[in-house]
């Protein structure tokens, strides 16, 4: 029988690339915590909705609001029927679904590669990294897509100076996580491409054992801390977290800053916008299409309603990041808007591990891309790009370009 994608429970049509589904504008004015029923779950199929900025803070800062991944109702849904859905706890390292205690430990291990200060140190690598992406894009013969030209090879650099992957295999740990990550997989191919992926990481797991180095991964090994199941695991959710975020946010980006020349015109008036223009980049676009997910461990009140334990609740960030009680117009990106509040990168004890790692990426991507093609410009129409509309993250797949 031919496969046919499920959609995810909740909205995710986009009418404008860069524009959250219009339904959350209803949901967040009518019923900001509202009931979605799951199709998929360990335990309770009834749960909620929340799409104002505020609860969605509230609950992910709220430690009765669990992560766990054996308590969790799936948002979007696998391509195969499920019966008796009964995951297991997470596995050793793979901190990202677990609650505190145990993932305060991971987290402290790694949070020291990940400061402000660890990346401003990073930053003149990864300039050179994107000034050589940028050699190799100007010696091609526009049109290109920018994403394969450019955005993916500085991804991939990045990952491999700042980790310690071997650069040789992060193009097939790329390919395995896109698929994963895009969720418009047959069942074949999700059987295929996990178990590529977890192959590959045990085998670079062992390599790294057996040869110390000096970068991120190589540093947690010499710990003594941790197994290599735990480094294994660590280096799905980081390598994973990496590969699928940055390169949507460059790509979307950089079409959002072209559809938006005055936007675009008053960064490159004034570059000390640069950074603001990435925080509204991250607020506006919110590529975490699907929110985040939180679980009740108890019953909670929360904007007027109780979520009862067991019920899963899914945090959209793209409504939330559009609530007009935070932000002052809220449809309308604006390079020169101060606040910071967004919630683009979650929030509380699980709040994105790689933020300042992507914002360095980004305002300097940015910075240096557009310095050196002035001209750029899409080189098809802005409703022929291309884009990912149902995957974990909201982004471009292809971004064609010319500059001549
Ligand atoms: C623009 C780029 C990125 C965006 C928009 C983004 C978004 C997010 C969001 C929304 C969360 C919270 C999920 C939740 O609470 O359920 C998160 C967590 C995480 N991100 Fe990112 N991310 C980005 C880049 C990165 C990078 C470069 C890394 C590489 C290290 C990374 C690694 C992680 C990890 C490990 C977590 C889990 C943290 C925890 O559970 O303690 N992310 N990210």
């Amino acid at each position: 029988m031919a496969f046919e994608p499920k959609p995810p429970v909740i909205p995710t049509t986009r009418t404008c690339p860069f524009d959250p589904d219009p339904e959350y504008i209803r949901l967040r004015e009518k019923d900001p915590i509202s009931p979605v029923t799951f199709n998929v779950a360990p335990g309770r199929k009834d749960g909620w909705l929340a799409t104002r900025h505020e609860d969605v803070r509230k609950i992910m800062a709220d430690a009765r609001f669990s992560h766990r991944a054996d308590l969790l109702a799936l948002v979007s849904q696998p391509p195969f029927e499920v019966e008796n859905y009964d995951p297991k706890p997470s596995p050793p390292g793979s901190f990202v679904r677990m609650d505190a205690p145990e993932h305060t430990r991971y987290r402290r291990l790694l949070t020291g590669f990940f400061t402000v200060r660890r990346i401003q140190q990073y930053e003149p690598t990864l300039a050179g990294i994107i000034d050589g992406c940028l050699d190799e894009l100007e010696a091609l013969e526009p049109p290109v897509d920018l994403l394969t030209a450019f955005i993916k090879k500085v991804v991939y650099r990045s990952v491999h100076s700042v980790m310690g992957v071997p650069e040789s295999d992060i193009a097939e740990l790329d390919e395995h996580f896109s698929v994963l990550m895009g969720l418009q997989y047959s069942l074949e191919e999700f059987i295929h491409h996990n178990g590529a992926l977890d192959a590959t990481l045990e085998r670079i797991v062992q390599y790294l054992f057996d040869n110390p180095s000096d970068k991120l991964l190589g540093q947690l090994i010499a710990t003594g801390e941790l197994t290599q199941e735990e480094v294994t695991n660590i280096c799905w959710i980081t390598i994973g977290g990496a590969l699928d975020t940055t390169p949507n946010m460059l790509g979307l980006g950089t079409f959002a800053l072209l559809e938006h020349p005055e936007q675009l015109a008053k960064v490159r008036a004034r570059p000390e916008l640069m950074e603001r223009a990435v925080e509204e980049l991250l607020r506006y676009l919110t590529i975490s299409h699907l929110g985040a997910s939180r679980v009740a461990l108890e019953d909670v009140e929360i904007g007027g309603r109780t979520i009862e334990a067991g019920q899963t609740v899914v945090l959209s960030l793209p409504a939330a990041n559009r609530d007009p009680e935070q932000f002052e117009r809220p449809e309308e990106f604006d390079v020169t808007r101060p606040s910071r509040r967004h919630v683009a990168f979650g929030f509380g004890i699980h709040q994105c591990l790689g933020q300042h790692l992507a914002r360095a990426t980004l305002r300097i991507g940015f910075q240096k891309l557009f310095d050196r093609f002035p001209g750029l410009r899409l080189a098809v129409p802005a409703d022929e790009v291309p884009l990912r509309s149902i995957a974990m993250h909201y982004g471009v797949q292809e971004l064609p370009v010319t500059w001549r």
